[in-house]
Protein backbone atom coordinates (compact mmCIF):
# COMPACT_ATOMS: atom_id res chain seq x y z
CA UNK A 1 0.00 0.00 0.00
CA UNK A 2 1.74 3.77 -1.28
CA UNK A 3 -0.63 5.65 0.94
CA UNK A 4 -2.94 5.18 4.04
CA UNK A 5 -4.15 9.34 3.33
CA UNK A 6 -3.43 11.83 1.04
CA UNK A 7 -1.69 14.80 1.27
CA UNK A 8 -4.47 17.13 1.90
CA UNK A 9 -6.46 15.40 4.30
CA UNK A 10 -4.62 15.17 8.10
CA UNK A 11 -5.69 17.02 10.63
CA UNK A 12 -5.87 17.59 14.58
CA UNK A 13 -8.37 14.89 14.80
CA UNK A 14 -5.87 12.34 13.36
CA UNK A 15 -3.46 13.20 16.14
CA UNK A 16 -1.41 10.47 17.06
CA UNK A 17 -2.23 8.26 14.19
CA UNK A 18 0.46 6.27 12.21
CA UNK A 19 -0.04 7.30 8.59
CA UNK A 20 2.01 6.43 5.16
CA UNK A 21 1.83 9.50 2.35
CA UNK A 22 3.28 9.03 -0.95
CA UNK A 23 4.22 12.23 -3.20
CA UNK A 24 6.34 14.45 -4.21
CA UNK A 25 9.23 16.84 -2.62
CA UNK A 26 8.04 20.70 -2.89
CA UNK A 27 10.57 22.21 -0.66
CA UNK A 28 13.09 20.93 2.18
CA UNK A 29 14.36 22.82 5.32
CA UNK A 30 17.14 22.50 7.77
CA UNK A 31 16.15 23.30 11.11
CA UNK A 32 19.37 22.01 14.13
CA UNK A 33 18.78 18.81 13.86
CA UNK A 34 15.51 19.05 11.97
CA UNK A 35 14.24 18.51 8.64
CA UNK A 36 11.06 19.99 7.26
CA UNK A 37 10.01 18.28 4.14
CA UNK A 38 6.70 19.56 2.68
CA UNK A 39 4.87 16.96 0.59
CA UNK A 40 2.75 17.47 -2.41
CA UNK A 41 0.47 15.81 -4.04
CA UNK A 42 -2.78 16.61 -6.01
CA UNK A 43 -4.99 16.72 -3.00
CA UNK A 44 -2.41 19.01 -0.84
CA UNK A 45 0.59 19.40 1.22
CA UNK A 46 2.08 18.20 4.37
CA UNK A 47 4.89 19.04 6.30
CA UNK A 48 6.83 15.72 7.57
CA UNK A 49 9.71 16.42 10.34
CA UNK A 50 12.94 14.06 10.26
CA UNK A 51 14.52 14.99 13.93
CA UNK A 52 18.31 13.47 14.48
CA UNK A 53 17.66 13.15 17.70
CA UNK A 54 14.61 10.61 17.56
CA UNK A 55 16.10 8.97 14.43
CA UNK A 56 19.64 9.71 13.35
CA UNK A 57 19.69 7.28 10.82
CA UNK A 58 16.68 7.91 8.89
CA UNK A 59 17.50 11.94 9.34
CA UNK A 60 20.71 11.28 7.12
CA UNK A 61 18.91 9.18 4.86
CA UNK A 62 16.69 12.38 3.88
CA UNK A 63 19.41 14.16 2.99
CA UNK A 64 19.72 11.96 -0.16
CA UNK A 65 16.45 14.21 -1.28
CA UNK A 66 15.65 16.93 -3.44
CA UNK A 67 13.17 18.53 -5.08
CA UNK A 68 10.48 16.62 -6.78
CA UNK A 69 12.12 13.28 -5.54
CA UNK A 70 8.96 10.93 -5.51
CA UNK A 71 8.96 9.79 -1.77
CA UNK A 72 6.68 7.32 0.70
CA UNK A 73 6.77 8.01 4.19
CA UNK A 74 5.32 6.61 7.58
CA UNK A 75 5.01 8.55 10.67
CA UNK A 76 2.97 9.71 13.55
CA UNK A 77 0.64 12.58 13.13
CA UNK A 78 1.47 15.64 15.77
CA UNK A 79 0.58 18.60 16.71
CA UNK A 80 2.56 21.18 14.98
CA UNK A 81 4.06 23.91 17.39
CA UNK A 82 4.49 26.69 14.52
CA UNK A 83 0.73 26.23 13.08
CA UNK A 84 0.09 27.26 9.09
CA UNK A 85 -3.64 28.10 8.95
CA UNK A 86 -3.62 28.62 5.03
CA UNK A 87 -3.58 25.19 4.88
CA UNK A 88 -5.91 22.67 6.03
CA UNK A 89 -3.25 20.25 6.99
CA UNK A 90 -1.63 23.64 8.68
CA UNK A 91 -1.80 22.47 12.57
CA UNK A 92 -0.15 19.17 12.19
CA UNK A 93 3.36 17.66 11.36
CA UNK A 94 4.30 13.71 10.55
CA UNK A 95 7.11 12.60 12.41
CA UNK A 96 8.63 10.43 10.09
CA UNK A 97 9.51 6.86 11.59
CA UNK A 98 10.39 5.51 7.77
CA UNK A 99 10.65 6.26 4.09
CA UNK A 100 11.64 5.29 0.69
CA UNK A 101 12.59 7.00 -2.41
CA UNK A 102 10.10 5.83 -4.84
CA UNK A 103 11.67 7.68 -7.73
CA UNK A 104 14.35 10.59 -8.03
CA UNK A 105 14.13 13.60 -10.06
CA UNK A 106 16.37 15.70 -12.19
CA UNK A 107 16.56 19.44 -11.21
CA UNK A 108 13.15 20.45 -12.38
CA UNK A 109 13.31 23.82 -15.57
CA UNK A 110 11.28 25.78 -13.34
CA UNK A 111 10.53 25.78 -10.04
CA UNK A 112 6.92 24.29 -8.96
CA UNK A 113 5.22 26.96 -6.88
CA UNK A 114 1.90 29.17 -7.84
CA UNK A 115 4.12 31.67 -8.38
CA UNK A 116 6.33 30.29 -10.51
CA UNK A 117 9.93 31.69 -12.24
CA UNK A 118 9.09 29.34 -15.47
CA UNK A 119 8.18 31.44 -18.90
CA UNK A 120 5.09 30.43 -20.43
CA UNK A 121 7.16 28.34 -23.29
CA UNK A 122 9.24 26.53 -20.85
CA UNK A 123 5.84 25.78 -19.03
CA UNK A 124 4.56 24.50 -22.71
CA UNK A 125 7.48 22.63 -22.97
CA UNK A 126 7.18 20.97 -19.66
CA UNK A 127 3.59 20.86 -19.40
CA UNK A 128 3.83 17.50 -17.06
CA UNK A 129 4.93 19.85 -14.60
CA UNK A 130 3.31 22.58 -14.99
CA UNK A 131 0.03 20.59 -14.15
CA UNK A 132 2.14 19.56 -10.87
CA UNK A 133 1.44 23.26 -9.61
CA UNK A 134 -1.95 24.35 -8.25
CA UNK A 135 -3.36 27.21 -10.67
CA UNK A 136 -2.94 24.37 -13.64
CA UNK A 137 -4.60 21.81 -12.00
CA UNK A 138 -7.23 23.97 -10.01
CA UNK A 139 -8.24 24.29 -13.88
CA UNK A 140 -8.23 21.27 -15.04
CA UNK A 141 -10.15 19.54 -12.11
CA UNK A 142 -12.59 22.70 -12.78
CA UNK A 143 -13.11 21.82 -16.21
CA UNK A 144 -13.72 18.11 -15.02
CA UNK A 145 -16.46 19.40 -12.59
CA UNK A 146 -18.07 21.52 -16.10
CA UNK A 147 -18.65 18.50 -17.70
CA UNK A 148 -19.97 16.33 -15.53
CA UNK A 149 -22.86 18.62 -14.85
CA UNK A 150 -23.00 18.93 -18.40
CA UNK A 151 -23.96 15.52 -18.49
CA UNK A 152 -25.54 15.26 -15.30
CA UNK A 153 -28.26 18.08 -16.41
CA UNK A 154 -28.46 16.57 -20.11
CA UNK A 155 -28.90 12.86 -19.11
CA UNK A 156 -31.07 14.31 -17.24
CA UNK A 157 -33.27 15.43 -19.47
CA UNK A 158 -33.57 13.08 -21.82
CA UNK A 159 -30.16 13.49 -24.19
CA UNK A 160 -28.06 10.70 -24.65
CA UNK A 161 -24.53 10.74 -25.67
CA UNK A 162 -23.74 9.35 -28.68
CA UNK A 163 -19.95 9.54 -30.23
CA UNK A 164 -19.74 10.33 -33.95
CA UNK A 165 -16.90 9.33 -36.18
CA UNK A 166 -13.59 11.63 -36.59
CA UNK A 167 -12.34 10.04 -39.91
CA UNK A 168 -15.01 11.76 -41.71
CA UNK A 169 -15.82 13.77 -45.30
CA UNK A 170 -15.70 17.48 -44.70
CA UNK A 171 -18.13 19.25 -42.79
CA UNK A 172 -18.41 23.00 -43.99
CA UNK A 173 -18.07 24.86 -40.39
CA UNK A 174 -16.18 27.85 -42.45
CA UNK A 175 -12.47 26.66 -41.41
CA UNK A 176 -9.84 24.54 -43.00
CA UNK A 177 -9.96 20.75 -42.73
CA UNK A 178 -7.21 19.13 -41.39
CA UNK A 179 -7.22 16.32 -43.81
CA UNK A 180 -5.86 12.26 -43.08
CA UNK A 181 -4.56 10.20 -45.63
CA UNK A 182 -6.01 6.90 -46.47
CA UNK A 183 -3.64 4.02 -46.43
CA UNK A 184 -6.26 1.67 -47.76
CA UNK A 185 -7.71 3.85 -50.48
CA UNK A 186 -4.15 5.29 -51.74
CA UNK A 187 -4.85 8.83 -52.65
CA UNK A 188 -7.86 9.39 -50.91
CA UNK A 189 -8.24 11.21 -47.69
CA UNK A 190 -10.47 11.87 -44.61
CA UNK A 191 -11.46 14.71 -42.94
CA UNK A 192 -11.58 15.45 -39.76
CA UNK A 193 -14.75 16.89 -38.45
CA UNK A 194 -15.05 20.64 -37.59
CA UNK A 195 -18.23 19.62 -35.58
CA UNK A 196 -20.20 16.52 -35.98
CA UNK A 197 -22.87 18.31 -37.30
CA UNK A 198 -23.76 16.05 -40.38
CA UNK A 199 -23.93 13.61 -38.29
CA UNK A 200 -25.79 15.17 -35.16
CA UNK A 201 -28.18 15.90 -37.92
CA UNK A 202 -28.47 11.62 -39.12
CA UNK A 203 -28.95 10.98 -36.00
CA UNK A 204 -32.43 12.74 -35.62
CA UNK A 205 -33.15 11.30 -38.66
CA UNK A 206 -32.57 8.19 -36.89
CA UNK A 207 -35.26 9.25 -34.36
CA UNK A 208 -33.07 9.51 -31.18
CA UNK A 209 -35.09 13.21 -30.62
CA UNK A 210 -32.42 14.31 -27.68
CA UNK A 211 -28.44 13.73 -28.46
CA UNK A 212 -25.48 15.38 -27.10
CA UNK A 213 -21.63 14.81 -27.08
CA UNK A 214 -18.93 16.25 -25.15
CA UNK A 215 -16.51 15.98 -28.43
CA UNK A 216 -13.80 17.05 -30.25
CA UNK A 217 -13.16 19.23 -33.36
CA UNK A 218 -10.51 20.35 -35.33
CA UNK A 219 -10.29 23.48 -37.65
CA UNK A 220 -7.55 24.85 -39.30
CA UNK A 221 -7.86 28.48 -38.79
CA UNK A 222 -5.42 31.11 -37.55
CA UNK A 223 -5.21 31.09 -33.38
CA UNK A 224 -6.17 33.62 -31.38
CA UNK A 225 -6.42 33.45 -27.42
CA UNK A 226 -9.83 32.21 -27.85
CA UNK A 227 -9.20 29.81 -30.30
CA UNK A 228 -7.38 26.24 -30.88
CA UNK A 229 -7.05 24.02 -33.74
CA UNK A 230 -8.68 21.34 -31.58
CA UNK A 231 -11.06 22.31 -29.51
CA UNK A 232 -13.79 20.65 -27.63
CA UNK A 233 -18.17 21.50 -27.96
CA UNK A 234 -20.57 20.22 -25.98
CA UNK A 235 -22.85 19.73 -28.81
CA UNK A 236 -26.40 18.80 -29.08
CA UNK A 237 -29.32 18.23 -31.07
CA UNK A 238 -33.04 18.06 -30.24
CA UNK A 239 -36.27 16.91 -33.00
CA UNK A 240 -39.50 18.54 -33.23
CA UNK A 241 -38.51 21.64 -31.14
CA UNK A 242 -38.40 25.29 -32.41
CA UNK A 243 -35.97 28.21 -32.04
CA UNK A 244 -37.88 28.87 -28.72
CA UNK A 245 -37.75 25.30 -27.21
CA UNK A 246 -33.75 25.44 -27.88
CA UNK A 247 -33.37 28.79 -25.88
CA UNK A 248 -35.09 27.75 -22.62
CA UNK A 249 -33.48 24.11 -23.05
CA UNK A 250 -30.30 25.75 -22.74
CA UNK A 251 -31.09 28.60 -21.16
CA UNK A 252 -32.24 26.61 -18.07
CA UNK A 253 -28.52 24.41 -18.62
CA UNK A 254 -26.44 27.50 -18.54
CA UNK A 255 -27.91 28.79 -15.61
CA UNK A 256 -27.69 24.99 -13.53
CA UNK A 257 -24.31 25.04 -14.28
CA UNK A 258 -22.79 28.92 -13.16
CA UNK A 259 -25.31 28.00 -10.26
CA UNK A 260 -23.24 24.90 -9.26
CA UNK A 261 -20.05 26.45 -9.59
CA UNK A 262 -20.19 29.71 -8.99
CA UNK A 263 -22.94 29.96 -6.82
CA UNK A 264 -25.21 33.23 -8.85
CA UNK A 265 -28.41 33.09 -9.94
CA UNK A 266 -28.26 34.41 -13.61
CA UNK A 267 -31.75 35.77 -13.85
CA UNK A 268 -33.79 35.84 -17.69
CA UNK A 269 -30.80 36.17 -20.30
CA UNK A 270 -31.63 39.38 -22.25
CA UNK A 271 -32.38 38.48 -26.27
CA UNK A 272 -30.88 41.18 -28.79
CA UNK A 273 -31.18 40.91 -32.44
CA UNK A 274 -27.91 40.50 -34.66
CA UNK A 275 -28.96 43.67 -35.90
CA UNK A 276 -29.73 45.92 -32.53
CA UNK A 277 -26.18 44.27 -31.29
CA UNK A 278 -24.31 45.54 -34.73
CA UNK A 279 -25.68 49.23 -34.26
CA UNK A 280 -25.35 49.23 -30.42
CA UNK A 281 -22.18 47.84 -29.80
CA UNK A 282 -20.59 47.67 -33.19
CA UNK A 283 -20.10 43.20 -32.62
CA UNK A 284 -22.42 40.50 -32.14
CA UNK A 285 -20.99 39.57 -29.44
CA UNK A 286 -21.28 42.68 -27.27
CA UNK A 287 -19.90 42.98 -23.58
CA UNK A 288 -23.01 43.92 -22.04
CA UNK A 289 -21.19 44.24 -18.13
CA UNK A 290 -20.56 47.74 -19.07
CA UNK A 291 -22.21 50.19 -20.86
CA UNK A 292 -20.91 52.76 -23.69
CA UNK A 293 -23.58 51.84 -26.23
CA UNK A 294 -22.85 53.87 -29.51
CA UNK A 295 -24.38 56.89 -30.28
CA UNK A 296 -25.25 58.08 -33.83
CA UNK A 297 -24.58 61.42 -34.63
CA UNK A 298 -25.39 61.71 -38.58
CA UNK A 299 -28.18 64.01 -38.30
CA UNK A 300 -26.42 66.60 -35.76
CA UNK A 301 -22.50 66.84 -37.38
CA UNK A 302 -23.60 67.13 -41.15
CA UNK A 303 -23.09 70.70 -43.25
CA UNK A 304 -20.84 72.57 -40.85
CA UNK A 305 -17.94 71.98 -43.30
CA UNK A 306 -16.06 69.38 -41.61
CA UNK A 307 -15.55 67.04 -44.35
CA UNK A 308 -14.26 64.04 -42.49
CA UNK A 309 -18.06 64.10 -41.27
CA UNK A 310 -19.51 65.40 -44.13
CA UNK A 311 -18.20 62.44 -46.03
CA UNK A 312 -18.88 59.87 -43.48
CA UNK A 313 -21.63 57.46 -43.87
CA UNK A 314 -21.85 56.54 -40.30
CA UNK A 315 -20.64 59.11 -37.67
CA UNK A 316 -20.48 57.04 -34.28
CA UNK A 317 -19.35 57.64 -30.69
CA UNK A 318 -19.06 55.78 -27.09
CA UNK A 319 -19.45 57.74 -23.56
CA UNK A 320 -16.47 57.79 -20.93
CA UNK A 321 -18.44 58.39 -17.81
CA UNK A 322 -15.75 60.52 -16.19
CA UNK A 323 -13.29 60.67 -18.33
CA UNK A 324 -13.49 64.47 -19.40
CA UNK A 325 -9.80 65.15 -16.96
CA UNK A 326 -8.20 62.69 -19.25
CA UNK A 327 -5.11 64.71 -20.62
CA UNK A 328 -4.36 65.19 -23.81
CA UNK A 329 -1.39 62.65 -23.65
CA UNK A 330 -4.10 59.67 -22.87
CA UNK A 331 -5.93 60.78 -25.20
CA UNK A 332 -3.45 60.72 -27.98
CA UNK A 333 -2.75 57.17 -26.71
CA UNK A 334 -5.90 55.93 -28.06
CA UNK A 335 -6.00 57.98 -31.12
CA UNK A 336 -2.83 55.39 -31.39
CA UNK A 337 -4.64 52.74 -30.64
CA UNK A 338 -7.19 53.16 -33.40
CA UNK A 339 -4.96 53.87 -36.17
CA UNK A 340 -2.97 50.85 -35.25
CA UNK A 341 -3.41 48.45 -38.16
CA UNK A 342 -5.37 45.90 -36.07
CA UNK A 343 -8.03 48.80 -36.19
CA UNK A 344 -7.84 50.41 -39.31
CA UNK A 345 -9.01 53.83 -38.33
CA UNK A 346 -8.05 56.92 -39.48
CA UNK A 347 -8.72 58.97 -36.24
CA UNK A 348 -10.51 59.92 -33.14
CA UNK A 349 -12.45 63.13 -32.41
CA UNK A 350 -13.25 64.07 -29.34
CA UNK A 351 -15.42 65.85 -27.00
CA UNK A 352 -15.65 66.98 -23.50
CA UNK A 353 -18.02 67.99 -20.89
CA UNK A 354 -15.97 69.65 -18.40
CA UNK A 355 -16.11 69.84 -14.73
CA UNK A 356 -17.24 73.19 -14.77
CA UNK A 357 -19.87 72.79 -17.46
CA UNK A 358 -18.55 74.34 -20.33
CA UNK A 359 -18.04 71.93 -23.70
CA UNK A 360 -14.83 71.61 -25.64
CA UNK A 361 -13.41 69.54 -28.37
CA UNK A 362 -11.00 68.45 -30.60
CA UNK A 363 -13.26 69.93 -33.78
CA UNK A 364 -14.13 73.36 -32.05
CA UNK A 365 -13.01 74.79 -35.40
CA UNK A 366 -16.21 73.49 -36.93
CA UNK A 367 -18.52 72.85 -34.02
CA UNK A 368 -19.86 75.65 -31.55
CA UNK A 369 -20.04 75.16 -27.56
CA UNK A 370 -23.71 74.92 -28.62
CA UNK A 371 -23.31 72.15 -31.04
CA UNK A 372 -21.72 70.28 -28.63
CA UNK A 373 -24.33 70.45 -25.97
CA UNK A 374 -26.33 68.76 -28.73
CA UNK A 375 -24.13 66.03 -29.19
CA UNK A 376 -24.06 65.82 -25.26
CA UNK A 377 -27.76 65.60 -25.19
CA UNK A 378 -27.88 62.86 -27.54
CA UNK A 379 -24.96 60.92 -25.57
CA UNK A 380 -27.15 61.46 -22.58
CA UNK A 381 -23.46 62.79 -21.22
CA UNK A 382 -23.09 64.71 -17.87
CA UNK A 383 -20.27 66.51 -16.52
CA UNK A 384 -16.92 65.12 -16.41
CA UNK A 385 -17.98 62.43 -19.46
CA UNK A 386 -15.98 62.07 -22.31
CA UNK A 387 -17.35 61.38 -26.06
CA UNK A 388 -14.55 59.32 -28.56
CA UNK A 389 -16.15 59.58 -32.02
CA UNK A 390 -15.39 57.81 -35.01
CA UNK A 391 -16.24 58.70 -38.61
CA UNK A 392 -16.40 56.66 -42.05
CA UNK A 393 -17.78 53.70 -43.85
CA UNK A 394 -20.53 51.91 -41.28
CA UNK A 395 -19.26 48.35 -42.29
CA UNK A 396 -15.69 49.34 -40.97
CA UNK A 397 -16.75 52.03 -38.46
CA UNK A 398 -18.37 50.11 -36.33
CA UNK A 399 -15.82 47.19 -35.47
CA UNK A 400 -13.54 50.08 -35.32
CA UNK A 401 -15.13 51.87 -32.18
CA UNK A 402 -16.55 47.82 -30.84
CA UNK A 403 -12.36 47.69 -30.90
CA UNK A 404 -11.99 51.09 -29.00
CA UNK A 405 -15.12 50.79 -26.51
CA UNK A 406 -13.52 47.24 -25.26
CA UNK A 407 -10.05 48.11 -25.28
CA UNK A 408 -11.27 51.43 -23.20
CA UNK A 409 -13.20 48.50 -20.86
CA UNK A 410 -10.57 46.33 -20.28
CA UNK A 411 -7.69 49.56 -19.66
CA UNK A 412 -10.49 51.37 -16.99
CA UNK A 413 -11.32 47.36 -15.12
CA UNK A 414 -14.76 47.37 -16.29
CA UNK A 415 -14.64 43.90 -17.81
CA UNK A 416 -14.40 42.51 -14.32
CA UNK A 417 -13.93 38.65 -14.02
CA UNK A 418 -16.48 37.24 -11.46
CA UNK A 419 -18.95 39.26 -13.18
CA UNK A 420 -21.49 37.11 -15.77
CA UNK A 421 -23.38 38.99 -18.48
CA UNK A 422 -25.26 36.00 -20.50
CA UNK A 423 -27.45 36.99 -23.57
CA UNK A 424 -28.73 35.61 -26.46
CA UNK A 425 -28.01 37.33 -30.02
CA UNK A 426 -31.10 36.14 -32.75
CA UNK A 427 -31.58 36.78 -36.17
CA UNK A 428 -28.65 36.53 -37.73
CA UNK A 429 -28.30 36.72 -41.87
CA UNK A 430 -28.68 33.38 -43.33
CA UNK A 431 -25.93 34.24 -46.31
CA UNK A 432 -23.36 37.17 -46.30
CA UNK A 433 -21.59 38.01 -49.52
CA UNK A 434 -17.78 36.94 -49.97
CA UNK A 435 -15.96 39.59 -51.80
CA UNK A 436 -12.89 37.35 -52.81
CA UNK A 437 -14.55 34.16 -54.01
CA UNK A 438 -17.86 36.79 -55.32
CA UNK A 439 -20.35 34.02 -53.55
CA UNK A 440 -22.68 33.95 -50.77
CA UNK A 441 -21.92 32.25 -47.71
CA UNK A 442 -23.97 30.74 -45.06
CA UNK A 443 -23.31 32.61 -41.78
CA UNK A 444 -23.79 29.81 -39.58
CA UNK A 445 -23.51 27.07 -42.02
CA UNK A 446 -25.47 25.69 -45.19
CA UNK A 447 -27.76 23.83 -42.79
CA UNK A 448 -29.46 26.40 -41.23
CA UNK A 449 -32.90 27.51 -41.74
CA UNK A 450 -34.20 30.75 -43.36
CA UNK A 451 -37.18 32.36 -40.80
CA UNK A 452 -40.14 31.26 -42.67
CA UNK A 453 -41.40 34.75 -43.01
CA UNK A 454 -38.16 35.75 -45.38
CA UNK A 455 -38.14 32.74 -47.14
CA UNK A 456 -39.55 34.41 -50.52
CA UNK A 457 -36.59 36.60 -50.14
CA UNK A 458 -34.24 34.18 -51.30
CA UNK A 459 -35.43 34.33 -54.61
CA UNK A 460 -35.12 38.57 -54.56
CA UNK A 461 -32.79 39.76 -51.86
CA UNK A 462 -30.95 37.04 -50.77
CA UNK A 463 -28.81 39.41 -48.05
CA UNK A 464 -32.10 40.33 -46.20
CA UNK A 465 -32.93 37.25 -45.43
CA UNK A 466 -32.72 36.40 -42.19
CA UNK A 467 -32.20 32.79 -39.90
CA UNK A 468 -33.31 31.18 -37.48
CA UNK A 469 -29.63 31.06 -35.81
CA UNK A 470 -28.39 31.95 -32.48
CA UNK A 471 -25.69 32.81 -30.58
CA UNK A 472 -25.38 32.93 -26.86
CA UNK A 473 -22.91 35.39 -25.46
CA UNK A 474 -21.02 35.70 -22.13
CA UNK A 475 -18.88 38.53 -21.46
CA UNK A 476 -18.23 39.20 -24.74
CA UNK A 477 -17.70 35.97 -26.06
CA UNK A 478 -19.55 33.74 -28.20
CA UNK A 479 -19.59 30.71 -26.06
CA UNK A 480 -22.21 28.98 -28.05
CA UNK A 481 -23.53 29.15 -31.70
CA UNK A 482 -27.02 26.91 -32.92
CA UNK A 483 -29.96 27.18 -35.49
CA UNK A 484 -32.90 25.41 -36.25
CA UNK A 485 -32.25 22.98 -39.39
CA UNK A 486 -33.52 22.55 -43.16
CA UNK A 487 -35.27 19.19 -42.96
CA UNK A 488 -37.14 19.68 -46.42
CA UNK A 489 -34.62 18.46 -49.30
CA UNK A 490 -35.61 20.78 -51.87
CA UNK A 491 -35.05 23.97 -49.50
CA UNK A 492 -31.91 22.22 -48.60
CA UNK A 493 -30.93 22.01 -52.46
CA UNK A 494 -31.98 25.47 -53.01
CA UNK A 495 -29.77 26.77 -50.31
CA UNK A 496 -26.43 24.15 -51.93
CA UNK A 497 -27.48 26.11 -55.05
CA UNK A 498 -27.31 29.44 -53.69
CA UNK A 499 -24.09 28.61 -51.97
CA UNK A 500 -22.74 28.21 -55.09
CA UNK A 501 -22.86 24.21 -55.21
CA UNK A 502 -23.08 22.50 -58.53
CA UNK A 503 -26.08 19.53 -58.53
CA UNK A 504 -22.63 17.83 -58.88
CA UNK A 505 -20.92 18.86 -55.91
CA UNK A 506 -23.90 19.02 -53.97
CA UNK A 507 -24.63 15.30 -54.28
CA UNK A 508 -20.74 14.31 -54.07
CA UNK A 509 -20.27 16.29 -51.01
CA UNK A 510 -23.71 15.73 -48.98
CA UNK A 511 -25.36 13.06 -51.06
CA UNK A 512 -25.74 11.15 -48.16
CA UNK A 513 -27.72 13.64 -46.28
CA UNK A 514 -29.91 15.00 -49.09
CA UNK A 515 -30.33 10.90 -49.28
CA UNK A 516 -31.20 11.06 -45.43
CA UNK A 517 -33.72 13.86 -45.87
CA UNK A 518 -35.69 11.43 -48.54
CA UNK A 519 -36.64 8.98 -45.21
CA UNK A 520 -38.56 11.61 -42.99
CA UNK A 521 -36.42 14.04 -41.74
CA UNK A 522 -38.11 15.49 -38.53
CA UNK A 523 -37.75 19.04 -37.81
CA UNK A 524 -35.00 19.22 -35.75
CA UNK A 525 -32.43 22.19 -34.13
CA UNK A 526 -29.28 22.46 -31.46
CA UNK A 527 -26.65 24.33 -30.54
CA UNK A 528 -22.90 23.71 -29.48
CA UNK A 529 -21.21 25.39 -26.72
CA UNK A 530 -17.35 25.72 -27.18
CA UNK A 531 -16.62 23.82 -24.38
CA UNK A 532 -12.83 25.42 -23.32
CA UNK A 533 -14.60 29.24 -23.75
CA UNK A 534 -17.61 28.51 -21.48
CA UNK A 535 -15.05 26.52 -19.11
CA UNK A 536 -12.34 29.85 -19.21
CA UNK A 537 -15.06 32.42 -19.35
CA UNK A 538 -16.43 30.75 -16.37
CA UNK A 539 -13.29 30.22 -14.25
CA UNK A 540 -12.35 34.05 -14.98
CA UNK A 541 -9.95 34.02 -17.96
CA UNK A 542 -10.56 34.49 -21.56
CA UNK A 543 -7.37 32.19 -22.56
CA UNK A 544 -8.49 28.81 -23.17
CA UNK A 545 -4.78 27.49 -23.50
CA UNK A 546 -5.00 27.34 -19.43
CA UNK A 547 -8.08 25.04 -19.85
CA UNK A 548 -6.59 22.83 -21.99
CA UNK A 549 -3.79 20.32 -20.32
CA UNK A 550 -2.29 19.74 -24.03
CA UNK A 551 -2.57 23.13 -25.98
CA UNK A 552 -1.07 23.95 -29.25
CA UNK A 553 1.18 27.09 -28.91
CA UNK A 554 0.40 30.69 -31.01
CA UNK A 555 1.83 28.54 -34.38
CA UNK A 556 -0.04 25.78 -33.67
CA UNK A 557 2.46 22.79 -32.55
CA UNK A 558 2.78 21.08 -29.68
CA UNK A 559 6.22 21.92 -28.72
CA UNK A 560 6.13 19.16 -25.74
CA UNK A 561 5.63 16.36 -28.51
CA UNK A 562 7.17 18.71 -31.26
CA UNK A 563 4.33 17.76 -33.06
CA UNK A 564 3.95 18.26 -36.68
CA UNK A 565 6.41 16.64 -37.32
CA UNK A 566 7.68 15.04 -40.87
CA UNK A 567 7.19 11.69 -41.51
CA UNK A 568 9.74 9.22 -43.31
CA UNK A 569 10.33 7.97 -46.59
CA UNK A 570 8.46 4.81 -46.06
CA UNK A 571 5.86 5.64 -44.53
CA UNK A 572 4.84 8.13 -46.94
CA UNK A 573 5.30 5.82 -49.42
CA UNK A 574 2.38 3.24 -47.96
CA UNK A 575 0.28 6.54 -47.86
CA UNK A 576 1.03 6.87 -51.56
CA UNK A 577 1.71 10.75 -50.54
CA UNK A 578 5.32 10.16 -52.28
CA UNK A 579 5.04 12.79 -54.73
CA UNK A 580 5.53 15.27 -51.79
CA UNK A 581 8.61 16.09 -51.68
CA UNK A 582 9.52 15.49 -47.65
CA UNK A 583 12.83 17.60 -47.78
P1 LIG B 1 -19.93 27.02 -34.29
O1 LIG B 1 -19.01 26.99 -35.45
O2 LIG B 1 -20.57 28.31 -33.92
O3 LIG B 1 -21.14 26.02 -34.50
O4 LIG B 1 -19.15 26.44 -33.05
C1 LIG B 1 -19.76 26.31 -31.79
C2 LIG B 1 -18.92 26.95 -30.71
O5 LIG B 1 -17.62 26.37 -30.69
C3 LIG B 1 -16.68 27.33 -30.24
N1 LIG B 1 -15.54 27.37 -31.19
C4 LIG B 1 -14.24 27.28 -30.83
N2 LIG B 1 -13.66 27.17 -29.64
C5 LIG B 1 -12.31 27.08 -29.59
N3 LIG B 1 -11.51 27.07 -30.68
C6 LIG B 1 -12.05 27.19 -31.92
N4 LIG B 1 -11.24 27.16 -32.99
C7 LIG B 1 -13.48 27.30 -32.03
N5 LIG B 1 -14.34 27.42 -33.06
C8 LIG B 1 -15.59 27.46 -32.52
C9 LIG B 1 -17.40 28.65 -30.13
C10 LIG B 1 -18.65 28.42 -30.92
O6 LIG B 1 -19.73 29.19 -30.43
N6 LIG B 1 -22.16 22.78 -35.77
C11 LIG B 1 -22.38 24.11 -35.26
C12 LIG B 1 -23.28 24.12 -34.05
C13 LIG B 1 -24.73 23.94 -34.37
O7 LIG B 1 -25.22 24.56 -35.34
O8 LIG B 1 -25.40 23.21 -33.61
C14 LIG B 1 -21.04 24.71 -34.89
O9 LIG B 1 -20.01 24.07 -34.86
O10 LIG B 1 -17.71 28.88 -28.77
Amino acid sequence: MYRSHTCGELNLKNQGQTVTLSGWVQNLREFGKLTFLDLRDRYGITQVVFNAEENQALYEKAHELGREFVVQVTGLVKERENKNLNIPTGEIEIIASEFSILNSSEIPPFTIIDDTDGSEELRMRYRYLDIRRNPLKDKLIFRHKVAQLFRQYLSQEGFIEVETPVLIKSTPEGARDFVVPSRVNPGQFFALPQSPQTFKQLLMVGGLDKYFQIVKCFRDEDLRADRQPEFTQVDCEMSFVEQEDILQVFELATKFIVKETKGIDLGTFPRMTYEHAMNTYGNDKPDIRFGMEFCELNELVKGKDFAIFDSAELVVGIKVEGASEWTRKQIDEWTDYVKTPQVGATGLIWAKYNLDGTLTSSVNKFYSEEDLKKWSEKFKAKAGDLMLILAGEAKKVRPQLSALRMAIAEKLGLRKADEFAPLWVVDFPLLDWDEESGRYHAMHHPFTAPKPEDQALLETDPLKVRANAYDLVLNGNEVAGGSVRIYDKNLQSKMFNLLGFSQEEAEAQFGFLMNAFKFGAPPHAGIAFGFDRFVSILGGSETIRDYIAFPKNNSARDIMIDAPSRLDDKQLDELALKVITNR
